[in-house]
């Protein structure tokens, strides 16, 4: 198995790394990618040291399987032609999610909608991951009528220019150097991503159009707003749902815990709900604060809180490649 890793000196290409050897993933030949900026530089990993390789020298090795994690720019470029070689190509950019053909995936939900025909195979935006995890047990059991998400979202979420920011701020505020375009420390920034043209951004519109590809809904009722916020790990989510059928609390938390990648955190009376403190470094979900919203039938409210490095990039991605295995599509033999 010869692995390319795009984007390896990224926060989720290193992140891809640490859950690679945690999970046992097989791997004879690590091929790692990142920008000409850091060609040439070593890299240790499982106790080798590798060189960090360009793209086209990356793909003259033939790897069998290719994650991606270098943007969406070079996902555009670059996926298809790692593809026709045969390799599968596990896209982290929003580059190709929304293409028709291309499975957009979350292994829990719909590892199915991969064959031996879809190559490259996309990985959700973070946000989206998490969110779609919790209303897919909801959809299943009492359908969705409308959805209202409003996203807490962390800093590392934007790579490592926004945690280099915020490590100046600390320093000092009023530093040039800036990701956002407003200082983060002390900060709530309403803006992840740039603007449409219809008042959204980018990253709300991904939360829409990404969750209703993955939950085969086209003309679910969904909105969302996306806060930047000064955490570094772990993003969380208000959700507003409106289902199709009524039901007891009781229900929705049994069918919120029967969910794989999900862990109910929801007990008041010990102050027990999900925080980005305790969802960092957990490959799980974590929901709470699970109530019935008084104000309209049929409705209720999450708390939604993962590690978007992890479920929300590079656990997933791994998923995804664990399910190509699962599936006889990917050939591998673990030790
Ligand atoms: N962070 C998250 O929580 C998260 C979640 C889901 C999806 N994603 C997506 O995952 C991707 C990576 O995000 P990140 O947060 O890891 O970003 P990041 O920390 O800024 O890392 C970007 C990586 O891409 C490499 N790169 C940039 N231009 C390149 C080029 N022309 N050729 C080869 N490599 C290039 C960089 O290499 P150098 O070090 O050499 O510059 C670096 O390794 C993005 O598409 C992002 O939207 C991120």
């Amino acid at each position: 198995m010869k692995i390319a890793i795009a984007g390896v000196t990224g926060l989720v290409g290193q992140k891809l790394l640490e859950i690679l050897s945690e999970r046992g993933f097989p791997c004879d030949q690590l091929i790692p990618i990142a920008s000409p900026r850091s060609e040439g530089k070593q890299l240790e990993w499982r106790g080798k040291n590798h060189t960090i390789v360009g793209a086209a020298q990356g793909l003259s090795q033939k790897p069998d399987l290719a994650f991606f994690a270098a943007g969406g720019d070079f996902s555009k470029e670059w996926a298809p032609r790692f593809a026709e070689t045969g390799a599968y190509v596990i896209d982290k950019s929003s580059a190709w999610r929304m293409v028709k053909g291309i499975p957009l995936v979350i292994p829990e939900i719909n590892s199915h909608a991969m064959t031996d025909q879809t190559r490259i195979i996309a990985s959700p935006n973070c946000s989206t991951s998490q969110l779609v995890l919790a209303l897919k047990p909801l959809q299943d059991h009492f359908g969705l009528e409308r959805v209202v998400v409003s996203t807490y979202q962390s800093m590392s979420g934007s790579g490592v220019k926004a945690m280099e920011q915020y490590d100046q701020e600390l320093i000092d505020p009023a530093s040039a150097n800036k990701c956002y375009s407003y200082q983060i420390l002390d900060n709530c920034i309403p803006q992840c991503d740039v603007f449409l043209d219809n008042g959204y951004t980018k990253e709300e519109m991904k939360l829409i159009e990404e969750s209703r590809k993955i939950l085969g809904l086209q003309d679910l009722a969904i909105t969302a707003t996306a806060v930047r916020v000064p955490v570094k790990v772990g993003h969380s989510e208000s959700v507003s749902i409106t289902l199709s059928e009524d039901f007891t609390l009781v229900d929705i938390r049994q069918c919120l815990a029967d969910m794989p990648g999900i862990k109910l955190v929801d007990d008041h009376s010990k102050l027990q709900y999900p925080m980005p403190l305790h969802a960092a470094g957990d490959d799980l979900t974590h929901v709470g604060r699970i109530r019935r919203d008084e104000s309209l039938p049929r409705s209720l409210h999450l708390w939604v809180v993962s590690d978007n490095l992890r479920k929300g990039a590079a656990t997933n991605a791994v998923q995804i490649a664990e399910s190509l295995i699962h599936q006889g599509l990917l050939k591998a033999v673990y030790a």
